[in-house]
């Protein structure tokens, strides 16, 4: 049985009006489903078959009575076996649904509904439904509602994308000869682990954000060496000492986050630690159906692949370009990176079920990852997934807030731009001198955390 209330700390809710939830909750996810709505309804006006155009509309119905619901602040109820033998994350989410409906019960507070619980259930609840409303239908079971504005947002860092490929070009044949010395390989490996992070701050939520839509200049070194003050916990000399402490044969996992531009600096750092002979193996790790709007799923790994490699939407740097694509795809062919899509990353589960004892929901995943030398975990999701989305006081030990999964055996660093309002880890009046500058600089990805636990 799930433990869905962490009894350390209370979570971050729907109905606390000072948080970012309450914001998310009324505000984004409202615009989000509205935008589903939207996009199956283009999908019908350019459908060629009836079938096909009543199919959408029957998905239209279907997402038009969630955004009702949601609006209505609708009490939750549980969710309906819609697939097959994977979706033990139904089973999953209702005991959790029903668990927190007691526990609100003998409370004598309100039962969960869309604006009243904790964010973190509600939210994957929320996006869960959403798929619910296509993988039910004939012509859209495998369709990614989503699909059009990731491609256009990639579309939209063609600077950002040249340059970083132009910057692995240059280094790849070296390193794979093995004519780079040690201390440059260190120095590489603490700028392209920055490059990840900052790759997480150009998400879909927040791009259209950026000043002067200048994405490149994220990655450029002196726009990095500016932000340096803005990586509020920098534990990557501690990631490079495990990575390197073997006797190499290391095997690196990427729990990703968004696909486009961030999933490319992932791409090009797992490429990296290949040529570098840090790791042997990388396994990326995505999500089974659409998720969060940008997350990567299965074939966006083979989409980033057919993207690069398209000259109209890639036009400058060609060659490096394709150096990247060709590279990436030959170590994808060679097996040395996989791909896995476990249904416990789209679950509401935070990341204490991966225990090493095989009693939490995580349990297959824990499996999977405790032999890993280094378990990246990229993004504020999977953070707040980390830390249970628990509201720590910001100085607590990312260690406590990691819960079982700090004694897992799992090697665990997270590349985080900060969007949501949990954060631990930070140094003494670290927190309040940001709040004295702006009670929101948690929420809009200027800052970062590279936090690392074994
Ligand atoms: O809306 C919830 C949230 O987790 C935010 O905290 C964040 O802005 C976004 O979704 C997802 O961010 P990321 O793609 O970095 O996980
Ligand atoms: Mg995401």
């Amino acid at each position: 049985m799930l433990t869905p209330v962490p009894t350390a700390v209370p979570v971050y809710r729907t109905d606390d009006p000072h948080s970012f939830a309450y914001i998310s909750a009324r505000e984004r996810w409202v615009t989000i489903v509205a935008g589903c709505v939207r996009d199956m309804q283009a999908e019908g006006a350019a459908a060629t078959t009836d079938d096909a155009a009543k199919d959408a509309e029957e998905c239209v119905a279907r997402l038009e009575k969630l955004l009702e619901e949601l609006t209505a602040d609708a009490a939750l109820v549980p969710l309906e076996n819609d697939g097959d033998a994977e979706d033990l994350d139904v089973g999953d989410y209702n005991a959790q649904l029903l668990a927190y409906n007691d526990a609100a019960k003998s409370n004598g507070t309100p039962v969960m509904s869309y604006l009243c619980g904790p964010w973190l259930y509600v939210e994957c609840y929320l996006y869960r439904k959403i798929w619910s409303c296509t993988r039910v239908s004939k012509h859209f079971a495998a369709y990614d509602i989503y699909r059009a504005q990731k491609r256009a947002a990639f579309a939209q860092s063609q600077r950002a994308v040249a340059e970083l490929a132009s910057h692995y070009a240059t280094l790849a044949p070296a390193l794979r000869a093995g004519e780079v010395a040690t201390e440059q390989i260190a120095e590489l490996f603490r700028e392209f682990v920055d490059i990840a992070l900052w790759g997480n701050a150009t998400d879909l939520s927040l791009l259209t954000n950026l000043k002067a839509g200048d994405l490149a200049n994220l990655q450029g070194a002196q726009a990095r060496k500016q932000s340096e003050a803005n990586v509020l916990v920098n534990d990557v000399a501690k990631a490079w000492e495990a990575l390197t402490a073997g006797k190499g044969g290391a095997r690196v996992d990427m729990v990703l986050d968004n696909a486009g531009f961030e999933f490319y600096t992932d791409a090009v750092f797992a490429l990296f630690l290949l040529d570098a002979g840090l790791a042997s193996t990388i396994v990326l790790h995505t999500k089974r159906m659409p998720w969060f709007v940008s997350d990567v799923m299965p074939v966006d790994v083979d989409l980033l692949v057919e993207d690069l490699n398209d000259a109209t939407m890639f036009p400058t740097e060609r060659d490096a370009i394709s150096i990247v694509a060709s590279q990436f795809a030959a170590q994808r062919a060679a097996g040395k990176i996989l791909v896995r899509a476990a249904p416990f990353w789209t679950t509401a589960n935070a990341f204490w079920e991966i225990r090493a004892d095989g009693s939490g929901g995580g349990a297959a995943v824990w499996a999977d990852v405790h032999d890993s030398t280094l378990v990246v975990f990229k993004g504020d999701l999977n953070y707040r997934k980390l830390v249970y989305d628990g509201a720590w006081a910001r100085t607590t030990p990312f260690a406590t807030a990691l819960g079982p999964l700090a004694t897992a055996g799992v090697t665990v660093l997270s590349l985080r731009t900060v969007k949501a309002d949990v954060i631990v880890g930070l140094g003494e009046g670290v927190g309040e001198a940001l709040d004295a500058q702006s009670n929101r600089w948690m929420w809009g990805g200027k800052y970062g955390v590279v936090s690392y636990n074994c």
